[in-house]
């Protein structure tokens, strides 16, 4: 049996905690900031876009915004100095830019989901390392079940999102003897009113073909889960959760209503 303090929740309301999220102004970001806030976090919400931020944080108490390219190492240098502590690191910033075959492929834009799904994680757990470790913190990717899955059209996503999976087990491995905690949450099919119509460049009846006859998962599912996550007793590290809608057994295998 451990001794008490050991397992005590790291949500206490007594201590305040801070995270920072990014890819915090839509989706699955912006409901893990909310879900966060309201129970008593302060958060850095972070991503591009900063009127969606402040929007956020007018909306919600204990939200701050903070404008950031995960592209640019001195956006992610910038957020870090802008963090007095960091208890957990939310790397979420990411997305998929086509559902191209492999013989067609556009390099650029395979280039650019490995920069900002891949490298602009790297970044942004870079520049918190040092607050991370001073806290004895914990880091929360959103990897995917393209990390694990592969399907026709995906490669760059799918290579993409299983480069995330290897890191989160490499930081894993590098990071235990400085105390961190190092998870992924891999969401199958969200229904966020953004991510495919980014994949297929603004085309909405693509994008909503995507979920037809699915109930799908919705960014809120996705923040209980890395909400839940990042609130167990400090000696439990949740690797992995895998996490799809019901009607979704496998990257081809979903079953939609007619
Ligand atoms: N939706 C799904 O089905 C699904 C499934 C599995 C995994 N995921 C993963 O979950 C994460 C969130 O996806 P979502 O569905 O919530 O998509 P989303 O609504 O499109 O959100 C993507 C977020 O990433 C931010 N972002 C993009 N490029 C950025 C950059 N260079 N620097 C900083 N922030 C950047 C965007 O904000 P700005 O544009 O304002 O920068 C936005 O806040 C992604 O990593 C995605 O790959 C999604």
């Amino acid at each position: 049996m451990l001794p008490t303090r050991n397992r005590a929740p790291t949500n206490l309301s007594a201590m305040t905690r801070t995270a920072v999220v990014t890819g915090a102004s839509s989706g699955i970001g912006a409901a893990t900031a909310v879900l966060l806030a309201k129970q008593g976090w302060e958060v850095i919400a972070a991503a591009r876009r900063l009127d969606r931020l402040e929007e956020l944080a007018a909306e919600h108490e204990g939200i701050r915004p903070q404008q950031l390219d995960v592209t640019d190492p001195l956006s992610t240098q910038a957020l870090a100095d802008s963090v007095a502590a960091c208890d957990l690191l939310v790397a979420n910033a990411g997305g998929a830019f086509d559902l191209d075959p492999l013989s067609d492929a556009d390099i650029d834009a395979w280039a650019r989901m490995y920069d900002v799904n891949v490298l602009g994680l790297v970044r942004s757990v870079q520049a918190l390392l040092p607050a991370l470790r001073a806290a004895k913190g914990h880091v929360v990717m959103t990897g995917s079940t393209a990390g694990y899955w592969v399907y026709e059209g995906g490669g760059g996503y799918v290579a993409a999102k299983h480069a995330v999976a290897a890191l989160r087990q490499i930081l894993r491995l590098e990071e235990v003897e400085h105390g961190l905690r190092v998870s992924e949450v891999a969401p199958g099919m969200v229904k966020t009113p953004e991510f495919s119509l980014t994949r297929f460049a603004g085309d909405q009846a693509r994008s909503d073909a995507v979920y037809a006859g699915v109930d799908a998962l919705v960014a809120e599912d996705i923040a209980d889960v890395i909400v839940w996550v990042a609130t167990r007793p400090r000696h439990v590290n949740i690797d992995l959760v895998q996490v799809t809608p019901q009607q979704q057994a496998a990257s081809h295998k979903v079953i939609r209503r007619p």
